[in-house]
Parts: C-alpha cells; structure tokens; sequence
C-alpha cells in the first residue's frame, strides 16, 4: 500500500506558488467549475497525452507547438509507457499509465533513486486462461495492482482480451483464448483484482486487433455477426460486470474507419449499448484525424504528440469541431482523474511484496500448464535420480513474450535450476555444452542494439550429434525442452515458429530413439507463447507437458509438474490443428515462407501500394462465426488436442447433471468425483447445442465453465453453473438483433469439447429478442461472403 501524505498536495502549492489565483481547484463537486476555468488551449492539451517517448525510443515532440505555461509535464523517472499533462493550478493532477497483460513494465532503474526496482513476471495471459480458474487470475490482478500502487502507477493497460483468431498473432500469448465467454470471464476477474486496489485498467485492444502485420492501418472486414458474438463480446462482458476505468482503442481499422475514429463504436455501442462511463484512450498511435477521435468519443489521444492539441484548437477555433464535444471529452477526464491515486496524494512506496508475489505466481503458473500427453503414467517421475535435459531453453527459460508485454523481473528461474533444487541431479556434458552454445550466441550479439520492439532473436536450437545422443543416455530420463517468442509488432511464421525447426525435429527423433532403445523415458515440455504444430511428433515422447510462458518462476514450476509436487490442471484454451492451414482463417492471415514478416508493417511489400495487399492492407474474416472450435467442432474436423483439453495424473467421474429452469435462463450442476489415486483438479465446460432452425449456429458453444478445488482422491463436488438468455442468444444480422430461439437445448457437461460426458435438455417455452443499433456493417459483398460460408 501506498502512504497517504496530504491529502490535497496542490493545497501546498497553491500556498507556496506564485500568485495566488481564485482558480478552483479539482474536487468531486466541482467539475463544472474546473471546466468553465480551463482555457481551450489547457482543454486540448488534457486530451493528449504527455508522450514519454518511452516505447519509440525519443520524443515526438517536434511539432513546434507551445504548451500552455500552465501545464506540467510528469516526471518519468521509471519508464512508465504514458501519462497525461497536470495543471497544478486546477488541481489537475496526472493520469499515470503503465503495461501490461503479465506484470507492471517499469524500468529497473529510476532516476534520482538509488538501486534496482523490480516487478514481478507472471504467468502471460494464455497461461493464466488455461487455469480456468477465475479466483486465481482474480489474485494474480490484486498483485498487480499493488505493485502498480506501490510504484505510483494510476492504471495497467492490460488485460489484453482479443481473441486468438489464427495461431500465427504474435501477440497471441498476452491475450486469453479463442473463445469470448472465457475470455471476458478471465478479463473480469483481471480487472476486478486490480480494480480492487484503487489501480485502473485498460482493457485493450479494442477491438479486432487480430494480427500485428500493418497493424496500424489493416482494415479487418466481418460480418456484424462475427462483430458482436466474437470480437466485441469478451469486452461487452467485461463493461458491463467489471466496470474498466479506461478502454483502449485499438490501431486497426474495422470495416473503414479506424476504430478510435468511429463513433458506432465507441459511443453508440460502447456507452450508448453497454452503459460504459470511463475514458476511452488510443493505442500508441501517431497523429489521426484528432477531431475525428474527439467526435467518436476517444477522449485521450495517446502517447500524444503537440501537433495534436494544435489541431483541436485550430479545429475548434475555425468551428470544424465544437467545444462541447471537447468538453465531453475533458469532464470524463476530469473524472477519471479523480479515481487515481495520484490525485489522492498517496506516496509510492517502491517496495511491493515481491516475494509473495513470486510465491503467488509460482502457485497460480501451476494450474496453468496443460498435458498433452502421459503414456503409461510417465509422470509424475518415479524413482529417478538424475534427468538428461536437452534444448537451449533448458537453460534459459522464457519467462514471457517481448513488446509492451514484457515484464522486467529480477530473475527467471531456468528448468536447469529448477530440477537442481529439487535435487537431482544432471548431466554436466550436456550442460555444458548448451551453456558454451549460448555463451557464444551471447558473445555474437554484444554491441547488437535491441528494444522493446526488436527483441533479441531466440537461439537457434543446438544441432546435436546423433553420435553424442546414442550410448550416452546417462540420465534416467531425458527431457528435452522447445522454446519460442513472440511479441508486439510481428505476427509468427509458419516455418521454424509455428512448425519445428529441422534440428528440433530430428533433436526429439533422435533422443526418443536413443532413450527408448536403452529402455528409459522422454518427456517433451513446450515452453511456448503460441500454438505449434504437434501431429507431427507426438508419437515419439512418452510425455508432453505444455508449459506456455510462466512468468519468472517457470523452471520452477515445471519441475513442480514433473516431480508431481503439483498435478497438472490446466485446459487448453483454443485448438490445436492438425496443421496449420486446417484454421480457416488461415486463407485470410498474413504469412510468408521467405522471412519474419517485416516490423510491425508490411510484409513484402514496401510503402503504399496499389492494389491494396489482402491480408495487410485489408484481412477479410471470411471464416465468420467459425473460429477456433467453433469450426473444428461444428465441421467434423480432426485436430491434434481439441479445445479444452487437459490430461490430469488423477482421472475424474461426472455423475448427477442436472439442469433447472429459472425465469431468465438456467441452473446445471454436476457432480465431480476424483476417481483416481492422487489428489486433483478438474475444470468442468458446459457446452450448449442451440435447437436446430433458425440462425445457422456453431454445433456447440462454451457457455459455462468452473473448477473444483483440490479434490483428494474418492472426493467429489458438485459445481454448479448459471445461464441467463441473454448468454444463449446469436446476433441476427438482418433484423439487427440478439436472439434467442425457443425450443430444446442440449446442455453438455464436457471434460473438453470433444469429452462430453453427460448431456441434459433444456426447454426454453418462450423466445427472447434484443434489438441494438445497426451499425457497423461492412460492404455487402463481405456479408454475403461470410453468409454463405
Ligand atoms: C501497445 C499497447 C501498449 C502501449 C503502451 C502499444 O504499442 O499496442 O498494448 O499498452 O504500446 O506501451
């Protein structure tokens, strides 16, 4: 927590300062008041932030244009990613703004202060949705937010809640799910936990911000159906039950306009449809048409540029753009800047509880990791004392994914480390030659210059000799670890990202065959930010543990799993296909075989061109509703691990379903019984077939979901789920409005979605409709091609 000093500390300037004005000075009583004293020049330069030139490397400053002598620029002396402009003599205090989806991102050092300043890594967003454990996430928000407070930092821009459209999004790892009702039930809890703390939030990226190729000017072309009950869902739900104090708007274009230009969205369906009463902030854009956000209801313009208040000004003064829609603008600023606790006069401490956090991210990391695969109980290990590890990332584990994503922790525990302290012990050959092998890659890249948006590329994988594999086999079991990263601005590739590497294939062939022929165990763990394909491989290993990104505890956690200190409960929370162009969007997402895709823009092409480039210019989401299991499942589609997937080193009985109805939805409960040997966790799914006629429906959707506690085994519990009509209803475009149909429902209790182990009709007598704006169409002829898909 953070000490409150004085209460009002403008107070004490307003003493000490230079004349004396009969200004007012901001309270919760007088906004008209501050509004009416405010200059339009002071107006302006409210709504745009105080860019820090943090995240682009330098100031953007070089529009000459003279900040009124009354605003104050914040001192950022910790690398924040943005705030907004004071006006001590208003009372106006800043807006301090820091990412992200993992963690605080500061910088380790702060001018002026003596030593080094951490914040904790933890588990990215895909790791923390793969608990599907909403009171966990809900922690790891509350420990976010104290760390925000303890630094001085008034709202997170996270969480992150696009969906994972197609694997390849580089940012995919900061986001949750290719699901919206397990994203927006994640984003709740994440905002509700930092929430908690005084800190606001800003959910991002809104929306249908799906891919990072020319993610500034890509228009994304859909239905209005795949709109509302995809891309807008998670953040209509998260709106309306966590109250977010900011939404971030996204870089892209939707249907035309770019998003923080368009009033369908962000005033009629934001505020007018879904009651939201905060700011609406830019994602870190270079100049728009300024008058045009201010219109559509992006109150802040981030991370500001002077040219910007240049334009509201001259706008407003030549009457392009009316005062009153400025001051719209700046009176929900005002609020918002009222909540912090800047404004409040709370001192930072700079010592959050980084040891209980790390306590806590190991803890919820657990439930995050998913078992693929565990033949003849493989793991737990038994009876083993010494562990042959191979692959780079064995030694140096990724903790998160690069961009604005990233934390900077103190440290990130190595599986090496890991399975060290947990006392076996290792082989020192191959220890030391992946650490010679990364040693020399380090040496290769000293004088190279990375940032925050060109990280340092991942070591390639080590090509080891087939001849070193066979007759070594000290170990009594290998486990050979597969890295990747991804992150802001470039979207993965197919090639050496998404598919294995030559040498990582042969790495997993070759020790599978050496260890098996000495009659000894391989276990395969993935610490990845993204899909990858499996189908491939997978045959080989006697087990797989999908470790996503961890946060800084991740060696340690692995080893948690491996050593069955912990038992695996984690479900995957989107697909993995067969291959990757088994994802229809596939045939609508950028990609190129020749080389990563240029940064942050286009990819093989240079400058503006004609015709417009498809998939980089304009992506068509031609796919529509059918994304992620919605297709799989509903085509018949065979995958490598289907959605909701997760092996457990316990098996677990549903008995009892029931479902009951009630006068706006209704209740189901099953009972969970822990039929296995050790204790355990099962995340239940409640899936619903919607009655056939009517709208075109995926064959299945993810409704509900909950998890037990630690059952012991012979245990059980029941869970229980609620569904309202409102959750039921499809979006019909024709007629511009949810609907429920009446008719019998299949509710399924599933273990995954294609687990299903009980099913229970539900009959709904009467149908429901909610009619909503008809706005943000796109051409015709892209609604007729998602019609007719
Ligand atoms: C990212 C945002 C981030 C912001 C500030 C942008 O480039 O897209 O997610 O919050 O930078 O760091």
């Amino acid at each position: 927590m953070r000490r409150l000093i004085l209460p009002f500390f403008f107070l004490a300037l307003m003493l000490t300062g230079p004349a004396v004005s009969a200004q007012p000075l901001l309270r919760p009583d007088n906004i008209d008041a501050v509004l009416a004293a405010m200059t339009l020049e002071e107006k302006a330069t409210l709504l745009v932030g105080a860019n820090q030139g943090v995240l682009y490397g330098g100031s953007a400053e070089t529009i000459p244009y003279e900040l009124p002598a009354t605003a104050v620029m914040y001192d950022n002396r910790m690398g924040v990613g943005g705030s907004t402009y004071s006006f001590p003599h208003l009372g106006i205090t800043p807006i301090v703004m820091a990412d992200g989806p993992a963690g605080l991102r500061l910088s380790v050092r702060h001018k002026g202060k003596e030593g080094e300043f951490y914040c904790t890594a933890f588990p990215v967003g895909t790791t923390l949705a793969s608990t599907w454990n909403t009171e966990l996430v809900r922690r790891i928000g509350e420990a976010m937010g104290e760390e925000a407070c303890a630094y001085g930092v008034d709202v997170m821009l996270a969480p992150g809640m696009n969906l994972h459209r197609n694997p390849l999004c580089g940012r995919n790892f900061e986001y949750y799910s290719e699901d919206p009702f397990l994203t927006g039930r994640m984003a709740v809890a994440m905002v509700d936990g930092i929430q908690s703390q005084g800190v606001g939030t800003s959910v991002k990226h809104f929306a249908v911000n799906s891919q990072e190729t020319n993610r500034k000017d890509n228009d994304a072309i859909l239905s209005t159906r795949a709109l509302r009950e995809l891309y807008l869902k998670a953040f209509e739900m998260v709106v309306r039950e966590a109250h977010p104090w900011t939404v971030m708007s996204s870089y892209n274009r939707i249907n035309g306009p770019w998003t923080q230009e368009d009033p369908a969205l962000l005033t009629t369906i934001l505020r007018d449809e879904w009651g939201f009463d905060g700011i609406v902030l830019s994602d870190w854009t270079a100049k728009r048409h300024t008058d045009a956000q201010v219109r559509a209801g992006n109150d802040l313009m981030m991370p500001g540029n002077r040219d910007q208040m240049k334009e509201i000004v001259e706008k407003v003064r030549s009457g392009h753009l009316s005062e009153a829609d400025v001051d719209v603008c700046v009176r929900r600023l005002l609020l918002t800047v009222l909540k912090t606790h800047t404004y409040q006069g709370l001192k930072p401490t700079d010592a959050p509880d980084l040891k209980a956090h790390a306590t806590l991210s190991r803890d919820v990391a657990a439930e995050g990791m998913v078992l693929l695969k565990n033949e003849d109980g493989t793991l737990p290990l038994k009876d083993v004392r010494t562990l042959d590890l191979f692959g780079n990332t064995s030694y140096r584990f990724i903790s998160g994914g690069t961009g604005s994503g990233r934390v900077n922790a103190a440290y990130t525990v190595s599986l090496k480390e890991g399975i060290a302290a947990a006392g076996y012990s290792l082989d020192s050959y191959l220890d030391g030659v992946y650490s010679a092998w990364l040693a020399y890659h380090d040496a290769l890249r000293v004088g190279e210059q990375y940032s925050i948006l060109r990280p340092a590329p991942v070591v390639p994988e080590l090509e080891l000799d087939r001849a070193k594999i066979f007759g070594r086999e000290k170990g009594d079991v290998a486990i050979i670890t597969i890295g990747r990263n991804a992150g802001e601005a470039t979207d993965r590739r197919i090639p050496a990202d998404f598919d294995l590497t030559a040498t990582e294939t042969q790495l997993i062939r070759d020790v599978c065959d050496a260890y098996h022929a000495a009659g000894k165990k391989v276990v395969v763990v993935l610490n990845v930010a993204g899909v990858i394909e499996t189908a491939s491989w997978k045959a080989w290993p006697d087990a797989i543990l999908l470790a996503w990104q961890l946060g800084q505890e991740g060696g340690d956690v692995v080893t948690d799993a491996l050593t069955g200190r912990i038992n695996p409960s984690g479900k995957l929370t989107m697909t993995f296909p067969l291959q990757y162009f088994d994802h229809p969007s596939s045939f609508n997402f950028p990609f190129d075989f020749n080389g990563p895709p240029s940064f942050g823009s286009k990819m093989s092409v240079t400058g503006r061109v004609e015709p417009l480039v498809k998939d980089v210019d304009y992506t068509r989401y031609e796919e529509g509703i059918y994304v992620g299991y919605r297709y799989f499942s509903s085509f018949g589609k065979e995958v490598s691990y289907p959605f909701g997937f997760g092996l457990s080193y316990t098996s677990f009985s549903y008995s009892r379903p029931s479902v009951k109805a009630e006068k706006d939805g209704f209740t189901a409960s099953v009972t969970v019984t822990n039929s296995g040997k050790v204790p355990g966790k099962e995340a239940v799914q409640l899936y619903v077939t919607a009655p056939s006629g009517g709208l075109e429906k995926p064959v299945c959707e993810l409704k509900s979901f909950a998890k037990t506690r630690l059952l012991q085994p012979g245990e059980s519990q029941t869970l229980t789920f609620r569904v309202d009509r409102y959750a039921l209803a499809s979006f019909n475009e024709a007629a511009s409005s949810w609907e429920t149909a009446s008719g019998t429902y299949q509710v399924h209790f599933a273990a995954s979605v294609a687990d299903v182990r009980a099913t229970v009709p539900f009959k709904l007598s009467k149908p429901a409709s909610w009619p909503v704006h008809r706005v943000m169409e796109p051409m015709e002829s892209v609604q007729e091609l998602t019609r007719n898909h």
